[in-house]
């Protein structure tokens, strides 16, 4: 295995001098390892981000209506430990403690997502529209633009109303078009006027798979080769319906965008020699990403998708393939619906080819017919499936350009997590994973790729969906054992703001000065986390001994004035 590796390495390598031959940057002729010291161009746009289940909690507060990820928590045995995001950060009740976490980071732009179920209780607008909850995104959406911090708005991360799950069948109906576009609507009407960058579905990937394939995910579905496609289909034609709401309807008043966040981890060819390696590695990423943005860049699904579900399906002895297809006039309606990509990334694989025979159990994954490979060597600081891979980065964000025709881009999510229950603040895993990611982002800027903004993934530590709260990818660590969820910062926060202060790396120096520093801080953030018991110690003070004494004061008090009145009779 790794003498094999160290082959690809080289491979890899010789890779990266072919592709930059045709660039002017002499810097790529060096090491695929090596840093590039430069800034990033003016008016970039940084930022963090979070979703609504994984932090706002009150679940079932103001209204409120059920989501999807609301009953699955609830059913045991489906997340770690059986945690449930019902309480999370309390970020429903922490805008303003929030908000100055965001200022003292001084990033450009926040990124959160709407709870369909919080304004729309039953997930259809004629039943009922919650004021309460618009009341809610109102105060947030306010407070951002008061501290000159840009909004992206995510319509949807995942937590469909559990009424159209029950009665409709969710994302495998087709009605839920429609229904989406109304909640989509109803959000450009009532804050369409401070929301200029709308982003449909975030990671509409492992919507597909994790919950209706595989089953891990809300609405926990394993409905294998064929679930995932469905709910994709809708999905898209979802998206494509709410852009056009918006052209129509909205833009020339409002003048925002509308785009979608597609997450997909890089695959690369275990061998680069190896024609089949080289399409498998091809057919991973178009199952990925391919997926979703070829539909909506080129009108259809990828032709390898095509090709190969199609003939699996007819392996299997079905009549048509498993993967639905688009009519003519939907694909010219899908088409060119999309105003800038959000893109979504975290790690790379090594793809080689593996066939699958053309047994009864066909799946997503067996339809790919590829095997994923790791190197042994690669860092995994956090999640087991996380890698540090920064490279997989440039070629991923390279791919987009060239495949869909060089579009604007915001990267919507990038960042690490850390390993179970740690409450290490000082995260120099996490330092060194921005740190090269977002380098081979500003490689990749300088490749000709547009990337406008950057979002870390996330502000805060928080719910982690199917791992519960095992897994930490704030920036801000949240002791959830303490009621009042307090919020302290990781050293990546110093390391994160200097990045952003400086709009890159201006030299060698000054950067590891700033991992030097971070790292000097964290210790006595560490100190004030350590004496947390203490504090909500000091709460219990508070709350019962305060209460307690008074009682007692008045009552002596009481003693001593009846006492003072029989001697004065
Ligand atoms: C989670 O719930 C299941 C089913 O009731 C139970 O068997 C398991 O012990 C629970 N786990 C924890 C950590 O409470
Ligand atoms: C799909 O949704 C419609 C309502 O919009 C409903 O009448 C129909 O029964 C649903 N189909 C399935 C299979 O649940």
């Amino acid at each position: 295995m790794l003498p094999r590796c160290a082959t690809r390495v080289c491979n890899v390598f010789v890779l990266v001098l072919c592709l930059s031959t045709a660039e002017d940057f002499d810097w790529t002729k060096s090491d695929r390892g090596s840093f590039y010291y430069g800034t990033f161009p003016t008016g970039f746009s940084w930022g963090a981000g979070s979703s609504a289940y994984q932090t706002e909690g009150a679940w079932d507060k103001d209204g409120k209506g059920l989501s999807i990820w609301d009953v699955f928590c609830h059913k045991k045995g489906r997340i770690y430990q059986n945690e449930t995001g019902d309480s999370s950060c309390e970020g429903y009740y922490k805008v303003k403690d929030d908000i100055s976490l965001i200022k003292e980071l001084k990033l450009n732009h926040y990124r959160f997502s709407i709870s369909w179920p919080r304004i729309l209780p039953t997930g259809i607008k004629s039943d009922h529209v919650n004021e309460k909850g618009i009341k809610y995104y109102d105060i947030l959406l306010d407070q951002l633009l008061e501290n000159n911090i840009t909004p992206i708005v995510t319509l949807y991360h995942w937590d469909l109303p559990q009424v159209l799950q029950e009665k409709y069948g969710g994302w495998q109906n087709i009605s839920m078009v429609n229904y989406f576009n109304e909640f989509a609507n109803l959000c450009f009407e009532r804050f369409g006027n401070r929301v200029k960058y709308w982003i449909t579905f975030n990671n509409p990937w492992v919507m597909a798979v994790e919950g209706h394939e595989t089953g891990e995910h809300a609405p926990g579905l394993k409905l294998r080769g064929t679930g995932a496609y469905r709910a994709a289909h809708h999905i898209i034609k979802a998206h494509a319906k709410v852009w056009h709401t918006y052209d129509t309807q909205w833009r020339s008043k409002q003048k925002g965008m509308v785009g979608i966040s597609l997450s997909g981890d890089w695959g690369e060819p275990v061998d680069i020699t190896n024609q089949k390696d080289i399409e498998a590695a091809e057919r991973y990423v178009q199952f990925y990403m391919g997926w979703f943005a070829t539909p909506i860049f080129h009108g259809d699904y990828p032709q390898v998708m095509k090709d190969f579900i199609g003939k699996k399906s007819s392996q299997q002895g079905l009549g048509t393939s498993r993967l639905p297809t688009f009519s003519s006039q939907e694909k010219s309606y899908i088409k060119g619906t999309c105003d800038f990509l959000g893109v979504g990334h975290f790690t790379t694989r090594y793809i080689t080819q593996k066939t699958y025979p053309a047994g009864r159990i066909s799946t997503y994954f067996t339809d790919r017919d590829l095997a994923e490979l790791v190197d042994p060597s690669w860092p995994d600081p956090g999640s087991e499936w996380l890698y540090s891979v920064p490279w997989g980065f440039r070629r991923l964000l390279n791919f987009v350009k060239s495949q869909y025709g060089n579009p604007m881009i915001y990267i919507t999510e990038n960042g690490v997590s850390e390993k179970m229950m740690c409450t290490e603040l000082c995260d120099e895993w996490r330092i060194q994973y921005l740190k090269s990611y977002i380098n081979e982002m500003l490689k990749a800027i300088r490749d000709g790729v547009n990337v406008k903004g950057y979002t870390a993934w996330s502000l805060l530590d928080k719910f982690e969906w199917d791992e519960g709260y095992s897994e930490r990818f704030g920036l801000y660590y949240v002791d959830f054992r303490n009621k009042n969820k307090p919020r302290y910062p990781k050293a990546s926060v110093q390391f994160y703001k200097r990045i952003i202060s400086s709009n890159g790396f201006p030299n060698q120096r000054e950067v590891e000065n700033w991992k030097r520093k971070a790292m000097e801080t964290c210790s006595s953030s560490n100190q004030l986390l350590a004496a947390d018991p203490l504090t909500s110690h000091m709460e219990m003070v508070t709350e019962i001994v305060v209460p307690t004494v008074c009682t007692l004061c008045i009552l002596l008090s009481a003693v001593f004035l009846m006492f003072l009145l029989r001697r004065r009779n």
